[in-house]
């Protein structure tokens, strides 16, 4: 009989989400409140944030590489499913050789079979200054071809805790040097522009959007809670968790393994042994997003089925740099009792 290996990946999350929606007091063995005080929350502050961006899809040193498409992606004039890994420069000027701010590491897929409408899941991981470690999470819709694009920031790590607001993206040049083996239509460098703002709330009527009272939805003062609880990630054997499912050309000689693609159903327990009481599950995708380090993009859901919590999610968007000792992943939002969540959740390996 074969020998099957398994390995376990134990992380130990710890979770400080900010819910408007009341939830009971009760300490049910893997939550309490905490006052924001004991964080340091103070105020919002409104951020502006301005570099370029550069997206390089060919070539020796492209930045951007294709995963995974679907059959008909190739006759589709949109390049409808095509899925993109990106590891993105981040500069303060338009060229490349300008001063580093940091690097977009995510994905981007052609989501539109009409226009040019790009799905973008992707973290800007930021290494200038004071920003140094922290990061943005994006999750949003790129129409390349406008002039102006907006895309939700949805979340923030490090000096980003608690952020949202959103970026303008504005395509600054695009280069069409062709390349035997590029698509032609696809440029093989482009230079976006990009403006972080925080949130200004606009009162007016849009047809399909109105202003309501938050007490009409039944929100009340926001409130911390803290989780904290053990994901298993089991990446091989007959009970894996974790299983890949795309991959680029690339990233069988990438040190880094950048382009691979893992959807996980990872269970989550209330103590680090796999046999203790289950809390839920964390659902979604784990992606290799960087070519020098190993910087997960992370977009996934904590699916719980405890207690008062059964039924409700967090979801999480973040970048997962899985050889440090704590990382911090952005909550980006949550249903059931954690409706309008943000916070942070902090990994730390176990074994
Ligand atoms: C690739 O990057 C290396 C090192 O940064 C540089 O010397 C080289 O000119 C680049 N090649 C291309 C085709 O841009
Ligand atoms: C950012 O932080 C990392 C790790 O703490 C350090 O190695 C690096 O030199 C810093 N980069 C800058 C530009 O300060
Ligand atoms: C897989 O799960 C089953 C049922 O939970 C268990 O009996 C079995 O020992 C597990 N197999 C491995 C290789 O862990
Ligand atoms: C959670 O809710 C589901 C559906 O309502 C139910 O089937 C399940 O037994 C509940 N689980 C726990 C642990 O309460």
């Amino acid at each position: 009989m074969a020998k099957t290996l398994l390995t376990v990946l134990l992380i130990l999350f710890t979770i400080f989400s900010i819910s408007t929606l009341t939830t009971a007091k009760k300490n049910h063995g893997f939550s309490r409140i905490l006052s924001p005080a004991k964080l340091g929350l103070k105020r919002e502050k409104l951020s502006h944030l301005h570099f370029y961006f550069h997206d390089i899809v060919s070539g020796k040193n492209a930045t951007a590489v294709r995963v995974a498409e679907a059959p008909m992606t190739k006759t589709s004039f949109t390049g409808f499913g095509a899925v993109v890994m990106i590891d993105d420069p981040l500069t303060v000027k338009p060229q490349l050789s300008s001063k580093p701010v940091g690097r977009a590491q995510g994905i981007y897929a052609s989501a539109s079979q009409t226009d040019l409408g790009l799905l973008m899941v992707l973290n800007f991981a930021f290494t200038e200054g004071k920003y140094n470690g922290s990061t943005l999470s994006v999750l949003g819709r790129n129409t390349v071809f406008s002039d102006v694009r907006e895309m939700p920031i949805v979340g923030g790590s490090g000096l980003f805790r608690f952020a949202r607001g959103y970026a303008h993206a504005h395509t600054h040049t695009i280069d069409f040097k062709t390349d035997q083996d590029q698509d032609p239509h696809l440029p093989s460098h482009s230079v976006h522009r990009f403006l972080y703002l925080n949130p200004h709330h606009r009162q007016k009527n849009h047809g399909f959007s109105r202003s309501l009272s938050p007490a009409k939805l039944g929100l009340k003062r926001e409130k911390l809670s803290h989780l904290h609880f053990y994901f298993h990630d089991i990446v091989c054997g007959k009970n894996a968790t974790a299983v890949r499912v795309a991959e680029a050309r690339m990233t069988k000689t990438s040190l880094t393994g950048f382009g691979a693609v893992v959807m996980i159903d990872d269970p989550l327990t209330v103590k680090p042994q796999l046999s203790s009481k289950p809390v839920g599950s964390a659902q979604g995708i784990y992606a290799s997003a960087s070519q020098t380090d190993v910087g997960l993009l992370m977009a996934l859901n904590f699916a719980f089925t405890e207690g008062k919590y059964n039924g409700s999610t967090l979801s999480v968007l973040g970048r997962n740099t899985v050889l440090s000792d704590v990382r911090e992943m952005p909550i980006v939002g949550g249903s059931g009792l954690f409706r309008f969540a943000r916070g942070y959740a902090h990994a730390h390996t176990h074994r």
